[in-house]
């Protein structure tokens, strides 16, 4: 099947060579991009799509979600909203509920929430564990996370579970649960912070990881300035998450790697703390991806829309900034190279906006703004 796509108001492509094209036409053939360009010169297509001047973006790339818990932290959300500060530890609260889900539940939660996402745009999510923290529970969760995505992430390292020493929880995280979850994910990431993992913990949980063949990154700096983006950047990670409280190392760090800075506003907001300073790592030479975090605690949104607003708004990036950071930010933090880009070569992953620019992501934030998804 072979698509034509034309009549398109404001086309961002994300591809350096032409980041944003007017008037252009785009065709997509068996799960692919096929072609770029103006109107005229496409080629033959069995069907066409009227964009009817709309704009076209890539699908968003969310590098950063944890879709596999049952329950919810209202009454945490309402606390904190009442005065009460965030903490690791309610993390807790979810791995009581998960552990007692059945597997069809979860799944069946998950599912929604992928749904949920696409619907808003996004075409590639990443999943995590760490509801579970026992070696079945985890493996559970990335069992099921790998029937939706191919980008799943071991996070058994989540926080230490009750009724267990720290000792002896890194020994089975790196250990038993390591082996059976291995064959299932993609990543493995460990929430460095005070309340959660150490540095040498760290340092020794993802270096375990990479020895059975996974890819790291972590979860760094979101509540205090601790070790976790040096340790991420010194492993070669393929991205530190959350980076809110950062030295001016850790800026300088993470500029001359090519780990990229994932930020999540959304966690900001629902945790009502101070936001990333965007604009500092954009400006110091840094690649920045933006992504929801979506998990019952510390960020319940699946809008990417609603992050990019928030990036605009409160991170200092300019519109164009975000929408780079939920495309291409999202597929370098990935390690991908076939999304987060319309190019010839790509998956067939784009989005239709009700909007003539992807501009008014920001500029009209939640309004429901997404027209049509393709999703190969
Ligand atoms: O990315 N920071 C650690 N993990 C999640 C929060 C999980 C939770 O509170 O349930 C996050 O914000
Ligand atoms: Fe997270």
């Amino acid at each position: 099947m072979s698509l034509l796509i034309d009549n398109i108001g404001l086309l961002y492509t994300g591809d350096p060579e032409r980041e944003e094209l007017t008037g252009a036409a785009v065709v997509i053939q068996d799960e692919r991009i096929a072609w770029v360009g103006e109107p005229g010169k496409a080629p033959e297509t069995d069907e066409r799509h009227d964009a009817e001047g709309r704009a076209v973006i890539p699908g968003f790339v969310d590098s950063h979600a944890h879709l596999v818990f049952a329950g919810d932290r209202t009454a945490e959300f309402n606390a904190r909203m009442s005065g009460q500060s965030y903490t690791a530890g309610g993390i807790r609260t979810t791995v009581a509920a998960t552990r007692a889900a059945s597997e069809e539940a979860l799944g069946t939660r998950m599912r929604a929430l992928v749904e949920e996402m696409r619907a808003q745009g996004t075409t590639t999510v990443e999943i995590k564990s760490g509801y579970g923290l026992t070696v079945d529970d985890e493996a559970r969760a990335l069992r099921l996370a790998r029937q939706v995505t191919e980008e799943t992430t071991y996070l058994g390292a989540h926080v230490v579970p009750q009724g267990i020493e720290a000792d002896d929880y890194v020994r089975l995280v790196t250990g038993d649960m390591l082996a059976a979850c291995a064959p299932y994910a993609k990543w493995v990431d460990v929430f460095c912070e005070r309340g959660a993992f150490d540095g040498d913990q760290t340092r020794e949980i993802l270096t375990a990881g990479t020895k059975a063949g996974l890819l790291p990154r972590v979860h760094a700096n979101q509540l205090t300035q601790g070790p976790g983006v040096r340790i991420a950047v010194e492993l070669g990670a393929a991205s530190a998450d959350h980076c809110t409280h950062l030295s001016d190392a850790d800026v300088e760090a993470l500029a001359s790697s090519n780990t990229v800075a994932t930020l999540l506003p959304g966690a900001e907001f629902s945790t009502r703390s101070p936001y990333p300073d965007a604009r500092r790592l954009i400006d110091a030479g840094a690649t920045v991806a933006i992504a929801t975090d979506c998990n019952p605690g510390s960020s319940f949104t699946s809008s990417m829309a609603f992050c990019i607003a928030l990036a605009v708004r409160e991170m200092r990036m300019t519109p164009l900034e975000a929408i780079r950071a939920a495309t291409y930010g999202g597929a370098r933090a990935l390690r991908r190279d076939d999304i987060g880009m319309i190019r010839a070569g790509n998956r067939a992953d784009l989005v239709v906006l009700d909007a003539p620019s992807y501009v008014h992501l920001a500029y009209r934030p939640g309004v429901p703004m997404i027209r049509r998804v393709f999703s190969s």
